[in-house]
């Protein structure tokens, strides 16, 4: 733990240097939020259910400074484009990263926090595109900043709110929760047990020899974006219909396997599957977390295997890469579960890794996949995290 909190550190210290270069002055703030990674618990937080993330090392960091001039700045080494806007005036969309400071800070005088100008210089290790959670690591850093120099803090849990309302109104991608709530509020060494409707949460620790492995497909395909609308619309269609045979259910995770096998023939097949995988996925992150709880690892490992399943055949938002990078990873010691994470359609998998198995896991899995694939994996390994903090 210790090497992660100096690595923060550094990338910290070294931000404020570039800040100095390139504003003149030092940066008041320096505030970090990390990428997630999601245990199980997929395609649940916009139904009103059950999700089982951990924050992880790779993070975002946000520099920041107060101007005289009234406009909010913001530029990064990383990416193309920068940020210079009068912080009164209504911000267009760009299209680049850009949106997400600029939806960030309306979502912020949305919710009536007296912004001030600002200079922001950003930096992340958090992979793009990978299903890392880069955006809400991004959102929720430019908001920690923003708001320490307006001297305005809020809790996480209402910043996660903002920087959500940030991604569905102004950003234009239409999240749940889940990535900005984790990012705010993730506890090193531990899981964080979120119900997305009351947002009651509980952290879960996870072992101190187990590692959390992410591989990346190194794909992300095309249809991602709107194939993630069509489930989000698919639910509510299916929830639609259920109402009709169970008035008193007011969301899918409201819906028990027991309705569900008396009601699933009122649906037609599509809809069926799309709603079979959220209710199901709902009961295996209440069952994950008692068997976290219990160190039932073997139980823990067939929950995962079925939600990597139910992505795969009820869902359909898996992939050939990601069902072969599963594979291989199930076949190595030392495993204890493993299932594609986030959206779906590329972007990385979730394994549980004991520690003295990573480096052999990581190679083997690598050699597979690159040789079934021609892509080598980037493999990140961390322990669970801390959510948002200022650094500086
Ligand atoms: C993306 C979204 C999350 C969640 C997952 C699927 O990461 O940002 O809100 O819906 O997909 O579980």
């Amino acid at each position: 733990m210790a090497n992660a909190v100096t690595a923060g550190g550094a990338q910290a210290e070294q931000l404020a240097a570039q800040f100095r270069q390139i504003y003149g002055c030092g940066p008041a703030v320096v505030c970090r939020a990390p990428g997630r990674v999601n245990l199980i618990g997929e395609h649940t937080d916009y139904n009103g259910g059950f999700v089982l993330p951990a924050a992880i090392r790779l993070s975002t960091w946000v520099a920041a400074a107060p101007r005289q001039d009234g406009v909010l700045a913001a530029r990064s080494d990383e990416m193309p484009g920068a940020v210079h806007v009068r912080l009164h005036d209504r911000f267009e969309r760009s299209h680049l990263w850009t949106d997400y400071v600029t939806g960030v800070a309306q979502a912020l005088r949305q919710f009536g926090v007296p912004l001030g100008a600002a200079s922001l210089l950003v930096r992340s290790d958090v992979p793009l595109g990978a299903g890392l959670s880069s955006s809400a690591s991004l959102e929720m850093a430019v908001a920690c900043s923003l708001l320490e120099v307006a001297q305005h803090p809020l809790p996480p849990e209402t910043l996660a709110g903002i920087c959500r309302t940030a991604e569905n109104e102004y950003v234009g991608a239409s999240c749940g929760i889940m990535d900005q709530f984790v990012a705010g509020v993730g506890r090193e060494g531990c899981a964080v047990f979120l119900d997305c409707r009351s947002l009651r949460y509980e952290y879960v620790p996870l072992p101190a020899d187990v590692c959390l492995v992410m591989c990346n497909s190194m794909v992300k395909h095309s249809v991602a974006g709107g194939e993630y609308g069509r489930r989000r619309a698919q639910c509510e269609e299916a929830l639609a219909l259920l109402r009709a045979e169970l008035p008193d259910v007011e969301s899918l995770r409201d819906v028990t396997p027991e309705q569900f096998a008396r009601c699933e023939r009122f649906l037609p097949e599509l809809l069926r599957k799309r709603a079979r995988h959220v209710i199901a996925e709902n009961e295996r992150v209440l069952q994950s977390v008692a068997a976290l709880r219990s160190a039932d690892w073997a139980r823990l490992g067939e929950l995962m295997q079925a939600s990597h399943q139910s992505l795969r055949d009820d869902f359909e938002v898996s992939c050939p890469e990601l069902d072969l990078l599963v594979e291989y990873a199930r076949a190595q010691p030392g495993v204890l579960g493993a299932r594609m994470t986030g959206g779906g359609f590329g972007g990385c998998t979730v394994n549980l890794v004991r520690s003295e198995s990573v480096a052999r896991f990581r190679d083997a899995v690598a050699r597979q996949y690159e040789g079934a694939t021609g892509r080598a994996p980037a493999i990140y390994i961390s322990q669970a995290a801390d959510g948002l903090q200022r650094v500086i």
